[in-house]
């Protein structure tokens, strides 16, 4: 009989399985046929909800939402603040939030009581800031029911830019400031529950790949461009909201979503060539408008059968998080989400980079008070 190489040495080998370096290229070519599928289908797909998406009655919710100003989170903003919850938006440009409430404040006008909606300042391209947002939010010692992290940047053909934190900054503002503002609230998010954490992704995510070792694409392993850090910084969201899920004790009451909007006309797409950026215009049928894009993140913070749903995940050790889809069905994310030892390293990877200790997590359950190298003691 013949034997393999390793076989016939004289010392056994233990083979070390080499570490994957992206996507294969049936996992890449299936991504990107899911994304044009999503892109050309959404709208047929979503044809069985209303827009606005009538909310159930949510006067008892406190929600925070990121990147409140424009698209997306402008909506997601408005519609829960009009039906009844208390809004927080926590945006970089504070003058903007407050014009906007000025403005929907009085086209409110006789339709109900005031809206109860107000501003607090968050800059995710400063870890310090999250800090600082959190520290404030915290001590108010107030109930959070539901954190939308849906602030995120694509900028589209622009050159590798990094924080002043040192981090790739699509990495920055997409996975590691809402990851360390999801664990700061975690107090807050505790006093609310049964609570929500939904974080607006992406079916970019399809083609995103993360490599631990290399979270800011400066190793030359990988050509960095922006599709590249958008997509990983997605990718890296999942994973880690999906570790998240798995960590978070039923009794915590705190569920974790995923969400996809769907091909969204917003500012997102204000880096693109003008006549990209035509194209985008004149297919209007295809793509979604901010509130159409709204609707998944919207679902997903008001559904009541979303708890229930995500404890059955958890029961049945699934080993992802819920995803939500642009038309608010359940789905799956991408197959490289569902690689649960790349999904392990980017907790690991995300808590060391975000200054928290591995068991933050398991202390902030306990009440104990965990410190974050970017800010003051968190309780
Ligand atoms: N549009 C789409 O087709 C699409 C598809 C899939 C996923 N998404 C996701 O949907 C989310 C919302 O995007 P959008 O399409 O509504 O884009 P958008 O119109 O550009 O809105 C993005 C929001 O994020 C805020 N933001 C950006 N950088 C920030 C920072 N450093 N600190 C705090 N806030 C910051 C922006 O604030 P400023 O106004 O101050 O810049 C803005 O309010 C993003 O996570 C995006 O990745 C969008």
């Amino acid at each position: 009989m013949e034997t393999t190489p390793s076989e016939s040495s004289s010392t056994p080998s233990t083979t070390v399985p080499k570490k994957k370096q992206g996507l294969g290229w049936v996992e890449w070519l299936r991504g990107w046929m899911y994304i044009i599928y999503e892109m050309l289908f959404q709208r047929i797909m979503a044809s069985h909800l209303e827009n606005p998406l009538s909310l159930p009655p949510i006067n008892n919710l406190t929600c925070i939402v990121t990147g409140s100003t424009s698209g997306i989170g402008l909506q997601i903003a408005r519609q829960l603040a009009e039906s009844g919850a208390h809004v927080v938006m926590a945006v970089r440009n504070t003058k903007a939030a407050h014009d906007l409430i000025h403005k929907w404040q009085s086209e409110w006008t006789g339709l109900g009581l005031p809206l109860n909606i107000e501003v607090m300042e968050l800059d995710l391209l400063s870890l310090e800031s999250v800090s600082r947002f959190a520290e404030a939010w915290n001590a108010r010692m107030g109930p959070l029911h539901v954190l939308i992290n849906n602030a995120g940047i694509f900028s589209i053909r622009g050159p590798q830019k990094f924080s002043k934190d040192g981090y790739e900054e699509h990495m920055q503002v997409n996975h590691l400031a809402p990851a360390l503002l999801l664990i700061l609230l975690l107090p807050s998010l505790i006093r609310g529950s049964p609570s929500r954490i939904i974080n607006v992704n992406s079916v970019m995510h399809y083609v995103g790949f993360v490599d631990t070792e290399d979270m800011n694409v400066t190793s030359g392993k990988r050509k960095y461009t922006s599709l590249v850090g958008y997509t990983g910084s997605k990718l890296a969201q999942v994973m880690f909201s999906s570790v998240l899920h798995r960590r978070l004790p039923a009794e915590s009451g705190i569920s974790v979503l995923c969400v996809s909007p769907g091909v969204v006309q917003t500012n997102v797409a204000r880096d693109l060539p003008k006549i990209v950026q035509a194209g985008y215009h004149l297919i209007p049928y295809f793509i979604f408008n901010a509130q159409e894009g709204s609707r998944s993140a919207l679902f997903s913070a008001t559904d009541p059968q979303i708890p229930e749903y995500c404890e059955l995940l958890k029961s049945d050790d699934w080993p992802v998080c819920a995803f939500i889809s642009q038309d608010c069905r359940p789905t799956n994310p991408s197959e490289e989400a569902h690689n649960i030892d790349t999904a392990h390293e980017v907790w690991e990877k995300t808590l060391e980079m975000i200054g928290l200790p591995s068991d933050a997590i398991e202390k902030l359950m306990e009440g104990e008070e965990v410190r974050c190298r970017y800010g003051e003691r968190q309780e």
